[in-house]
């Protein structure tokens, strides 16, 4: 499988650098743009309950405006539902969502909450959207969202980006056999949060993953270097990841 690896730009925080001041500059829509040319396949944002980065109206204008395919990211709320609904992003990534948070902690518990989550994923999945679900990389929660009728699992790197040695070497081999269980059940594996530079090689190597989210890390180093050539920057290592000679080593090797 060497297909090419998806990138997804996350521009949440061009709108959290945009609402600082209230204006309109940077905006996100110019963001998108960029990342299309820089290589970008899609454009991800989370449209949060308090609005603390991107707005109703960001919405509007990407999916209006169609300048990449938009992932939204969502909490399963009758609201978002409905700013769904009414944009039709290309797909949606269903997301846990507390108000305190600093960013998404941890992956939706689709085993506990697989009741709730079920007629979002429907809903959604009937009128052709592309439903995934975010989840720690752990065999039962791929499970779940195979049994909810998913198009999709985004497996969360955070713990993997978060750790080291040993333990990203471990975090690592559970990333592997998650996005194996997806792939083997019939769905497609996403991969993000937290991935760099330093860290999206390993990742980016694993065979399954076909498309990766990733957002902070470039927005930040867009600030020194461009967000063109940032993404660029990320587009080239995750290509040389997936057909470089070292991709056998990197997988399983070193992290
Ligand atoms: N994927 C999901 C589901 C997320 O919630 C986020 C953060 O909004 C990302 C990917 C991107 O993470 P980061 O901004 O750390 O690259």
């Amino acid at each position: 499988m060497t297909e090419r690896l998806r990138l997804g730009i996350n521009i949440d925080h061009v709108a959290t650098l945009r609402n600082a001041r209230g204006g309109r500059h940077p905006d996100p829509l110019r963001a998108a743009a960029i990342a299309a040319k820089a290589g970008a396949d899609s454009i991800t944002a989370h449209l949060r309950e308090d609005r603390r980065h991107i707005q109703d109206a960001d919405i509007v204008a990407l999916a209006r405006e169609g300048v990449l395919p938009l992932n939204l990211e969502m909490a399963a709320t009758p609201e978002m539902l409905e700013v769904t609904l009414a944009n039709r992003p290309h797909a949606v990534c269903l997301v846990p969502e507390k108000r305190q948070e600093l960013t998404t902690e941890g992956g939706l518990d689709a085993v506990a909450e697989k009741h709730h989550l079920a007629p979002y994923v429907e809903a959604m999945m009937a009128i052709g959207i592309e439903v995934a679900i975010f989840i720690d990389p752990e065999r039962a929660q791929v499970e779940a969202a195979r049994a909810l009728g998913a198009f999709a699992v985004e497996l969360h790197t955070g713990r993997y980006c978060n750790a080291e040695g040993e333990a990203r070497t471990e975090e690592l081999h559970r990333l592997v056999e998650a996005a194996e269980r997806a792939v083997g059940l019939g769905l497609e594996c996403h991969a993000g949060h937290g991935l760099s530079f330093d860290t999206v090689a390993p990742v980016a190597a694993i065979p399954e993953v076909c498309e990766l989210n990733i957002g902070h890390f470039l927005v930040g180093e867009g600030v020194f270097v461009g967000l063109g050539a940032s993404v660029q920057t990320m587009r080239a290592l995750m290509d040389d990841a997936r057909n470089g000679p070292l991709q056998k080593t990197t997988q399983r090797g070193s992290a």
